[in-house]
Parts: structure tokens; C-alpha cells; sequence
């Protein structure tokens, strides 16, 4: 082989809302059950992906499908996922409006007890304005504002992981005399999926990666580069970076496409222009690239956040090889339509074909090995 071998961290976003990933009438409808989700995580742990982690949502957008109109708490799932595992990272989400950062600082504690360190943060500093102002916990900040709260959120949260006694008084929190004991055993991964610039420039400074979608190829390769150059800007050599690829196998390329082609029969209209209405409703609507995304789904009517990986597992180990290349990317994050049929081939074949083509993952591995014995 003429190529260098590459390391990839794969991880599953587990579908805590029903329907998962895909906004469909057609497509597996997908339970939001705890019991599910466990099901999904032993599997995917079992199959050696790196991570699992889930997403925070507060209310659904309806339609014929009931998109997401069921959806699990995140950190209260990856507890008891962390009490059904024993290798996998379990991520959770938090909205950084919604939960004060000493109470967070204490639940990862506590995770990082159940899981044995395998706990991690996934931060959204913004988003839907209806998701968390249906609570009265949206504030009236503008997308700038966002950010120096989260900003003053994860120094406190990373304050109280490391010292003994914590004093602040900031724009947003104060603090006095604040202890925060257990500890956890190490600084958790922490990531955030911030794709404006701001919100890359938070991220590159606060966490220890970042996770993007991409509308095509080229913007994937384009967004990678991106967090790669503002990292070593700021000197950040070790910032990783994780792209979410929606990934439909099928025993060949044309299979595949069949069932893409389904599921985009089956949008759901409803539903779809419900999530637009909603991220549209932000004031700072133009800087937030997670509402300007939606609302391009909602106009395109398009079942997928981003354009989907599809073909046979040579194929898309093929696609995927040249995106984590091409993009320089540390981890790639699955979502599919079926996450117990769809996740075993690509936790087996499609990590065979990634191997072939010089990407080595954990999944790999385990499979290598588990077919030596
Ligand atoms: C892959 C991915 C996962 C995300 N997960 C969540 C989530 O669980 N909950 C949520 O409210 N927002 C989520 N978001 C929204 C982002 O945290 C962020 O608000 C969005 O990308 C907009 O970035 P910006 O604030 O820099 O404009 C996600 C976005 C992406 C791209």
C-alpha cells in the first residue's frame, strides 16, 4: 500500500428520537426507547465503534411521521448506557441555557464514576429557539451572546472539575465559595457541533473536538479543513474533528439508491416545514448555521440533514476513505436508517473496505481478531 494508514474514531449518534435521522414516512421508524438505544449501544460496543453519543432535543415537529415528537433525556440515557457497557465512550448533550454549568459539573462526575472515565460532553451554545423557549429557557441573547455564555459555562464547569473552591462573578453565573466533589478521574472529551465562525472559534478554544454535517462533499472537505487551520492557528495540534455522514448500505450500489429513493418519496412535508418555521423564528437566524441548514431541509423537502453516503460497503468505504482524507477528519460519527441492520454492516463490512483502503478503525480490529480465534 502507497498510502499512509490512518487512525479513525467511529462513533454512532444514537436515535433517542423516534425516526431518527431521516424525516420520512418510508423510512425505519425507529423507536425512541431507552430499551432500543440500549439495544443500539451493546451492538455497536460489541461491533468495536469508539463512542456512542445522543443528541439533546426537548419537542418534536409533528407531521404524518411524528418526527422526534418522542424524544429520551441525553445525560440521563448515557447514565444507565454507561451501566450497560463496559468499553464504549458514552457522549451526552447538554444545552449550555438550559442546565447551570455546576450541576452539569457534578452529573459528569458521577458519569465518569458509573462509566469508568468513558463519559463525554457534546455542547450546543444555541440552536431552536421553540426546543428551549417552550420551557422559558431560551434567552434573549443574540447569537454572539451565545457564545460568551457558553464561553463563561465551560471555564466554570472546568473550574469546578479541577479546584477545590470556585469564585466567580460573571456576566452570567456567580459563584461563591462553589465546591463541586467527586472530581471526575480526567478532563471529559468535550465537543460541540458550532459551524459558524464563531462558533468554530469557540470550539477550537474550549473543547477537544468538533463535529460537523456537510451539504456535499466538497462542503465536508471544505469544513474540515476549516477547524483544521483555525486549530493550528491557535495552536491547538491536538483538536480533533468529526463529520456526521448519514450512511445507506445495500447489497449493491443500485439497492442502495432504491432505498434513498424511498425515503425521499416518504418526506415528510409536515414535519420538515414545522423544523424550518421553528429555526427560522431566531433572531440571530443569519449567524446561526444550524437554522439557516434546517430551513434549507424544510425548502429542499428533503428527508436528510445532509446529502447520504450510499452504495455497496465497497463503495461507500470507498466515499468515506476519500471524505476522511481529503477532509483530514479524527472521527467520523454514523447515522442510519436501520441502526441494528444497517449499523452490523457497517461495524463489519463497511470497516473492512475502510481498512482496504488504508483507514483503520477499533471496529476493524475487533473484527480481525475475533475472526482469528
Ligand atoms: C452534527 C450536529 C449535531 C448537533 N446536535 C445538537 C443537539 O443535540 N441539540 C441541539 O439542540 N443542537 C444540536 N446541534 C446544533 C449545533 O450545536 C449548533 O447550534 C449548530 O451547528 C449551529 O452552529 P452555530 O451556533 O455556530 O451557528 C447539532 C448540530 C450538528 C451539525
Amino acid at each position: 500500500m502507497d498510502r499512509d494508514e490512518i487512525a479513525l474514531e467511529m462513533g454512532v449518534f444514537i436515535p433517542v428520537g423516534n425516526g431518527g435521522w431521516i424525516t420520512s414516512t418510508k423510512s425505519p421508524q425507529t423507536p425512541s426507547t431507552y430499551q432500543f438505544n440500549r439495544q443500539v449501544t451493546v451492538l455497536a460496543e460489541k461491533l468495536g465503534f469508539d463512542f456512542v453519543l445522543s443528541m439533546a432535543k426537548w419537542r418534536g415537529y409533528g407531521g404524518p411521521s411524528q418526527h422526534w415528537d418522542q424524544t429520551l433525556e441525553s445525560l440521563t440515557t448515557m447514565c444507565g448506557l454507561a451501566e450497560a457497557t463496559t468499553r464504549i465512550g458514552v457522549w451526552g448533550t447538554v444545552h449550555t441555557m438550559i442546565f447551570h454549568p455546576a450541576v452539569v459539573a457534578k452529573m459528569a462526575a458521577v458519569i465518569d464514576q458509573i462509566s469508568g472515565g468513558r463519559f463525554g460532553l457534546n455542547l450546543v451554545a444555541g440552536s431552536n429557539p421553540y426546543d428551549q423557549g417552550q420551557m422559558g429557557l431560551w434567552r434573549d441573547l443574540d447569537h454572539a451572546g451565545r457564545y460568551r455564555l457558553a464561553e463563561e459555562w465551560i471555564t466554570v464547569a472546568k473550574r469546578l472539575w479541577t479546584e477545590e473552591r470556585v469564585n466567580h462573578a460573571g456576566e452570567f453565573y456567580t459563584l461563591e465559595d462553589c465546591v463541586s466533589a467527586p472530581k471526575p478521574r480526567r478532563m471529559p472529551p468535550i465537543i460541540c457541533a458550532g459551524a459558524s465562525d464563531r462558533g468554530f472559534r469557540f470550539t477550537v478554544e474550549n473543547c477537544s473536538g468538533g463535529f460537523f454535517i456537510g451539504s456535499d462533499s466538497d462542503d465536508f472537505v471544505n469544513t474540515g479543513l476549516r477547524a483544521k487551520k483555525m486549530a493550528a492557528e491557535l495552536n491547538r495540534p491536538d483538536f480533533k474533528t468529526y463529520a456526521l455522514f448519514m450512511i445507506i448500505p445495500g447489497e449493491t450500489d443500485q439497492d442502495a439508491q432504491r432505498r434513498v429513493d424511498l425515503y425521499v418519496e416518504g418526506a415528510d412535508i409536515v414535519a420538515l416545514n414545522a423544523q424550518s418555521f421553528e429555526y427560522s423564528a431566531d433572531r440571530s437566524f443569519k449567524q446561526n448555521t444550524s437554522a439557516n441548514m434546517f430551513v434549507r431541509q424544510g425548502s429542499a423537502a428533503s428527508p436528510f440533514m445532509s446529502v447520504p453516503v450510499r452504495g455497496a460497503p465497497r463503495t461507500i468505504g470507498r466515499k468515506l476513505a476519500d471524505l476522511v482524507r481529503r477532509a483530514k477528519l479524527n472521527g467520523v460519527i454514523a447515522v442510519m436508517p436501520d441502526f441494528i441492520d444497517d449499523l452490523h454492516i457497517i461495524g463489519t463490512d463497511v470497516v473492512a473496505a475502510l481498512a482496504g483502503e488504508g483507514i483503520i478503525t477499533t471496529a476493524c480490529k475487533m473484527t480481525q481478531s475475533e475472526a482469528a480465534l
